[in-house]
């Protein structure tokens, strides 16, 4: 029997399961409708494709406007990017599989694309054939496509971009943002939102002056979401399934997972899974333990990848230290002279295992991870 679990997490959080964000879906439901490019910003898991999903159900009422959503986590190259997203554009815009063969021999003809129908539920396959690769001017086309189809459509564009980190993986990284910014800021009928996590890179790319995307657009950092917010939600979805849990037990799951969207959901799913009927603080615990358990395979293995100067440098950060230059902080935590310190924190943001927030202060991004750091791993 497949229950209906009240608590999610790893997918899109929407309708019920979807809490709090009223402010953030607020902004960038005006800004996207008019015409504002807007980047999101936030660590992972916090939350980015569920608050764009629920902004684009919004959106896509309006008849005048046009969503298109892409996805570019696995696009390893720019040319993946192209096909991805010319595929994007077109399913976005045509949803009926005739006008979508047919706008796709329009607007890609030259292109050769071979279109085939996959399977019964039409999922549209678009593959490209050999002069695609080689001929360099049919990239500019397909970056182009969201103006040239509204033009045509007379309805306005908006590209979301998911995962927009990942650019940086390509072999030109810097060259392809020339290319992309140079055709978007010519774009009149579309509006662009990028989001990703890796804020460091992210700020990088959006913030520095000599960046080709510098001041593209207005930049979101999305929060967490507070502890009121949580402990309100995880209440009501007891309810909603007949069980109970009191206000300071919910707060208490916030508490532990220090707020985390996706940890949240975690732990109160298996709170909820202990409880028979009424949450208690012994099922609280055994349920975070338990969690902490699970995942201790994986922090062991991540700790494998570190040397033990990236390691003590996490445990500094843990510890709450904020000057790690200090003599104190070098001797009590190993970490070698004050010139190292540089070093390690840049190995730590490149694997994203701290954060970087305004004022400097350093934090750990996984409190799952660093609740194990400092009870399990440092008592061996
Ligand atoms: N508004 C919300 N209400 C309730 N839970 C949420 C909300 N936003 C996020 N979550 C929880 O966090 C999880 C991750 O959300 P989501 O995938 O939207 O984050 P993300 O920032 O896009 O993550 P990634 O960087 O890995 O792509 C969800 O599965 C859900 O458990
Ligand atoms: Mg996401």
């Amino acid at each position: 029997m497949m229950i209906n679990t009240p608590f999610v997490y790893g997918r899109i959080a929407d309708k019920e399961d979807f809490t709090d964000r009223e402010v953030e879906q607020e902004q960038l439901f005006r800004s996207l409708s008019g015409r504002v490019n807007t980047v999101i910003i936030s660590p992972r898991r916090w939350g980015k494709t569920s608050l764009v999903n629920k902004v684009v159900q919004r959106l896509a009422a309006d008849r005048s406007i046009r969503v298109c959503q892409v996805d570019i986590f696995n696009c390893r190259t720019e040319e993946h990017f192209y096909q991805t997203y010319a595929m994007a554009v077109l399913k976005a815009n045509y949803s009926v599989w005739e006008d979508f063969i047919r706008s796709a021999r329009k607007y890609l003809g030259r292109l050769l694309p071979a279109v085939t129908l996959s399977d019964a539920a039409q999922t549209y396959e678009l593959s490209f054939g050999l002069d695609f690769k080689d001929n360099k001017m049919t990239y500019d086309e397909i970056l182009d496509l969201p103006q040239t189809i509204s033009r045509d459509t007379g309805k306005r564009i908006i590209v979301c971009l998911d995962e927009f980190q990942n650019i940086n993986e390509y072999d030109e990284p810097l060259a392809f943002q020339r290319k992309l910014r140079s055709h978007w800021q010519l774009h009149t009928d579309v509006c662009y939102c990028l989001y990703g996590s890796k804020r460091h890179m992210l700020l990088h790319i959006f913030n520095d002056y000599e960046m080709p995307f510098y001041k593209f657009g207005d930049i979101l950092f999305l929060q967490k979401i507070a502890r009121e917010e949580w402990s309100r939600f995880i209440c009501r979805r007891f309810a909603d399934t007949g069980k109970r849990i009191s206000a300071e037990l919910s707060g208490m799951i916030a508490d532990r997972m220090k707020n985390h969207p996706y940890y949240t959901q975690q732990l109160s799913q298996q709170v909820w899974f202990r409880t028979p009927s009424e949450a208690t603080d012994e099922i609280v615990n055994a349920a975070f333990h338990s969690l902490i358990d699970q995942l201790s395979l994986l922090f062991s293995n991540l700790i494998d990848t570190l040397t033990p100067r990236q390691i003590n440098f996490l445990l500094a950060v843990a510890d709450g230290v904020t000057n790690f230059s200090s003599r104190e902080a070098l001797i009590r935590y190993q970490l070698g002279t004050s010139a190292n310190i540089k070093n390690l924190k840049k190995a730590a943001l490149e694997k994203d295992l701290i954060d970087i927030l305004p004022g400097n202060h350093i934090e750990l991004q996984d409190p799952a991870f660093e609740y194990w750091l400092t009870n399990v791993y440092s008592n061996r």
